[in-house]
């Protein structure tokens, strides 16, 4: 399956909304269609996303909200030059776990500009053709963190992930479409297709 330029697809959501499983399995659905597909998460495995995996794990330690900011976007910067860009040069569907709207939305929540951060990030990352924005209730989310690993990071407490949800919800380009995934699993990958199905005009 030939495409004639490379597709960005994105998944965002508070943790446990559900979307690096659907991102996976959106990549099967797309990879027995015969498309060149690539998939990616951020934070990534690099430098910088080790250094945030760290912060992750052992909590802020006095870090700033604008130092961690940075952290984000240097790991951003080398996703986009080393993976992003090269994959869409080739027309690849790229499905991208988390981008810059979760930079805005849990930076955000530190008390940072979401537009602000918003706009620093297009100045250098290519606008995503679609945006997958998972909603769930966070505590339904914290329900099925526990269950699949049995603690949290500072990232994921409840007052947090609720005002990290509340800035996700303030976004209203029209590429964003939220999906709903406090329902069953086959629903919510339904949904999920029938959104790219339309993107990439599959039949
Ligand atoms: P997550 O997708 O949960 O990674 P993993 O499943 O590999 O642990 O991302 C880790 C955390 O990083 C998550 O709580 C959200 C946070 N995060 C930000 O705060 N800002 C960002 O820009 C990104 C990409 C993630």
């Amino acid at each position: 399956m030939n495409l004639n330029r490379g597709y960005l697809i994105v998944f965002e959501g508070i943790d446990g909304s559900g979307k690096s499983g659907h991102s996976e399995l959106l990549g099967e659905y797309l990879a027995h269609k015969g498309f060149g597909v690539l998939q990616l998460s951020e934070p990534t495995k690099g430098r910088w996303g080790m250094k945030i995996r760290d912060v992750l794990a052992n909590g802020r330690r006095g870090l700033t909200p604008e130092d961690e900011l940075q952290l984000f976007i240097n790991d951003r910067k080398e996703d986009v030059a080393n993976n992003i860009n090269p994959a869409l040069a080739q027309n690849k569907v790229v499905l991208l776990d988390r981008y810059y709207f979760s930079t805005a939305a849990y930076q955000g929540a530190l008390g940072l500009d979401p537009d602000a951060i918003c706009r620093e990030n297009e100045t250098f990352a290519p606008a995503p053709d679609l945006v997958l924005l998972f909603h769930c209730p966070p505590e339904e989310c914290l329900r099925r963190i526990k269950k699949s690993r049995g603690s949290f990071s500072s990232f994921e407490k409840l007052e947090y992930l609720k005002k990290v949800q509340d800035i996700f919800a303030t976004f209203t380009r029209p590429e964003i479409k939220r999906i709903d995934s406090n329902r069953p699993k086959d629903t919510v990958h339904g949904h999920v297709v029938s959104e790219v199905n339309a993107l990439l005009q599959i039949e």
